[in-house]
């Protein structure tokens, strides 16, 4: 379903249309080298290169030429894929850039980037609306570069916003296992009553009234001596809250709840398709949390995979369950890094709202990194701390630990305390709380499903390991 976006070499002969970038102060001085017939138009419709406008213009012999306005390259607040607005402004054809927008380069390949991104779209259940335009690669831009972290966030998307009908454990694992074969990783998966015997008793009590087997797919790319760097994901592929039902507004939405495995594998997919130099480890626990007589109950105690004893407080706050047993596993091998993602917790969108995921890291200066990454690429993040004297809200009467704080408060917090009890020996661990979700369009980011942190990580990535 993954698509490359919007951006391909036009066939030879065709023409494609000049897309001119300008800007409110490079305006008086662009309109001079117009014909007059541009200018006039320009005129006409009050066009002088006002960031997000754009206009279509009739060139001397009748040929369409494109003016876009854009920030300078300084301002505060500038989308850098501002040019992907022009996916949904300009109809089908062939465009090119005709110039660099300001900040040269950087801002070309942003651009073309933000075309790419907003070309997805989801068109598994009906088809898309008019054809595409279609953009030329630029000269000077890594074309391949940009098809990759495109078509990574287009798994990721196209993963999410299939619904659980669709996308149930049996189809995330197929679609995991697809990945994985592509690259040639040494894939298993654990289904069912084997991860009772395998000692996966977190996975096992989460998924086991789903009407599809929980399971655990695990697979290991790359040479074995490289830096182990290992990915976590929540599977979810549906969350009704188990037996704490969640009320229909809330699980309106939990077809996403899979989100965290989906931008782990196209995480995955960009690594591997760079051949970056890591021994890269994906780790997805998948289950519905569903509603059943056999469903887990409030109250229950269960054996983890670490050998911690928790209680559960809560049925729905399940995905921590799943991702304790992951990265219990994970832990095992001593890693460079694991890093895990989730849809974990409602709280980190009361605090930070939709586009600006917390996270949590044991390594400050990993941590530091990581937010200038993605600032650097638009993906933003904010790290949250991993408070100690709150751990105290996690405790049990009867376990070792319970899985929800007996209070109201830091609910993002103490769901990030409670995983770091499974992670011991890897040497940094960095956890993400996402939302996954663009609640509305955005250039680069059309509504709906959304990868967020994947293009982050791969950049720093690329960075460290290249
Ligand atoms: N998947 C949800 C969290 C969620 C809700 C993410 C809405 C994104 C949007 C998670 O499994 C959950 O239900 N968490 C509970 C935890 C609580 C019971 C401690 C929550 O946040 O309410
Ligand atoms: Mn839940
Ligand atoms: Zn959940």
């Amino acid at each position: 379903m993954a698509r490359s976006g919007g951006i391909k070499s036009t066939r030879s002969g065709k023409i494609a249309t000049p897309i001119h970038f300008v800007t409110a102060a490079g305006w008086g001085g662009f309109r001079k080298g117009l014909p007059a017939v541009v200018v006039a138009q320009a005129e006409a419709n009050k066009f002088s290169g006002q960031p997000g406008r754009h206009l279509v213009a009739s060139g001397q012999d009748g040929t369409p030429i494109v003016l876009f306005g854009v920030d300078e390259a300084d301002v505060e607040g500038r989308d850098p894929f501002l040019a992907g607005k022009l996916v949904g402004l300009l109809g089908q054809g062939d465009y090119r850039f005709a110039n660099e927008p300001p900040g040269g380069k950087p801002a070309v390949a942003e651009a073309a980037l933000g075309w790419a991104l907003g070309s997805y779209r989801f068109t598994r259940y009906r088809k898309a609306g008019d054809p595409l335009p279609v953009l030329q690669p630029p000269d000077g831009v890594d074309h391949a570069r940009v098809k990759r972290i495109a078509e990574g966030v287009a798994l990721a998307r196209d993963l999410i916003n299939t619904p659980a009908n669709d996308m149930g454990p049996e189809a995330l694992e197929k679609a995991a296992m697809a990945v994985a074969r592509r690259y040639r990783a040494k894939a298993r998966v654990i289904r069912g009553d084997a991860l009772l015997h395998q000692n996966f008793p977190l996975i096992h009590a989460v998924g086991r009234a789903g009407p599809q087997a929980p399971r655990l797919v695990d697979f290991i790319w790359g040479p074995a001596r490289a830096p182990r760097i290992t990915l976590v994901g929540k599977g979810v592929c549906f969350d009704t809250g188990g037996l704490d039902i969640k009320p229909s507004a809330a699980m309106l939405m939990m077809k996403k709840d899979m989100a965290g495995a989906a931008t782990a594998l196209g995480l995955a997919q960009m690594i591997m398709d760079a051949k970056l130099k890591v021994r890269l480890r994906v780790l997805l626990p998948i289950v519905e949390n569903s509603v059943s007589s056999n469903s887990f109950r409030p109250g229950d105690v269960y054996p983890s995979r670490k050998g911690i004893t928790v209680e559960i407080g809560n049925t729905d706050a399940e995905g921590r369950l799943i991702l304790a047993d992951a990265l219990a596993l994970g832990d095992d091998e001593a890693p460079e890094l694991i890093c895990d993602f989730a849809t974990l917790t409602g709280a980190a969108r009361v605090a930070m709202g939709p586009d600006l995921p917390p996270f949590y890291c044991t390594d400050d200066s990993l941590a530091a990194d990581i937010a200038n990454y993605g600032m650097k690429v638009s993906d933003p993040v904010w790290r949250l701390p991993l408070w100690k004297p709150y751990e105290s809200m996690l405790a049990s009467k009867i376990a070792d630990t319970n899985n929800v704080s007996s209070g109201p408060f830091a609910g993002s917090i103490t769901a990030a305390l409670f995983l770091k009890k499974f992670v011991s020996k890897a040497k940094a661990w960095a956890h993400f709380d996402i939302y996954a979700w663009n609640p509305t369009s955005r250039p680069g980011r059309p509504d709906g499903a959304e990868a967020q942190t994947a293009r982050l990580l791969y950049e720093m990535f690329e960075q460290k390991y290249c």
